[in-house]
């Protein structure tokens, strides 16, 4: 795939699954827009990706739940690279929270995942679309798997499903795609921001691998493989859809199936 003279703008580029598909767009030799809270990490991502292509990144501090700094962050994005080709909205948090838990996880899971993400893609749209540009949001697979110890977090995902739809339906004639990428559980920093800690995060992932079809769970360099393939022109005839990438969770309960 090759994304040369491409400029990509990716939110939550700074860790995980962002992370890699900043590397895997790099590596295509893509222009880079890299939007993330922590400088340091965004920084040391930014630099990896310029050894691999010799482009430098622009790395942009930016929280997507902030208004001006969406504003700003399509703004500086257009004043360097004069361009916006790809949006990978990928930035967003998972709360360990259910119904009874305080109304504040709900509000801000549904600040970044949804109303954040909803900002950046309305700023973004009119470069998009004289780029014929398209759209991969991160979604999840938990959209249409209840998982009722993490309610508003599903919720929101169902949100950026619905989301893609109606933007491809809106979109598609202006010459934009959009799709979402559904990932099943990644080990990466998310889980762990509940103040989960790394043996039992990684317990918790090896549990998870067991009771999967494939027996394993997806890489965060497994799925940015996929949304880099739908941002790519091999997926010209691609929008509207969701594309599950979960080693087979969605087909079933595994206590079910056993
Ligand atoms: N890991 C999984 O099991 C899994 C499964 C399905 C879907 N997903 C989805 O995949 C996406 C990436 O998650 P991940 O697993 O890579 O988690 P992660 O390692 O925690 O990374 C999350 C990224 O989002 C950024 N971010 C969070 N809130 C932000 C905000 N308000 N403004 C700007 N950036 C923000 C973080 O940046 P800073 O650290 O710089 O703030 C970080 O770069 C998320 O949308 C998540 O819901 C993950």
């Amino acid at each position: 795939m090759e994304f040369s003279e491409k400029v990509v703008l990716i939110t939550g580029a700074s860790a995980g699954i962002g992370e890699a598909c900043a590397l895997k767009f790099a590596k295509s030799g893509a222009l880079l827009s890299l939007v993330g809270r922590n400088v340091e990490n965004l920084n040391k991502v930014a630099e990896q990706c310029e050894q691999f292509c010799g482009n430098k990144p622009l790395a942009i501090k930016a929280d997507i739940s902030v208004a001006e700094d969406v504003e700003m962050t399509v703004k500086e994005t257009i004043s360097h690279f004069g361009k916006i080709d790809v949006l990978v909205n990928n930035a967003g948090v998972l709360l360990m929270a259910g119904i009874m838990d305080d109304i504040s996880s709900f509000d801000s899971m549904l600040a970044t995942n949804v109303r954040g993400t909803y900002l950046i893609t309305q700023k973004a749209i009119p470069h998009l679309i004289v780029a014929k540009g398209n759209i991969v949001n991160v979604s999840s697979i938990v959209s249409n798997v209840a998982v009722p110890a993490i309610m508003p977090y599903c919720m929101t995902k169902a949100a950026l499903d619905m989301f893609t739809k109606c933007l491809a339906l809106d979109l598609g004639p202006k010459g934009v795609r959009v799709n979402a990428v559904n990932p099943g559980p990644v080990n990466t920093a998310l889980f762990k921001r509940n103040g989960i800690n790394d043996e039992v995060n990684n317990q918790m992932f090896e549990n998870i691998a067991a009771a999967l079809p494939l027996r394993k769970v997806s890489t965060s360099e497994d799925v940015a493989e996929l949304v880099a393939f739908l941002a790519s022109d091999k997926a010209s005839s691609i929008t509207g859809s969701r594309h599950e990438i979960d080693c087979g969770l969605h087909l079933g309960d595994p206590v079910l199936r056993a």
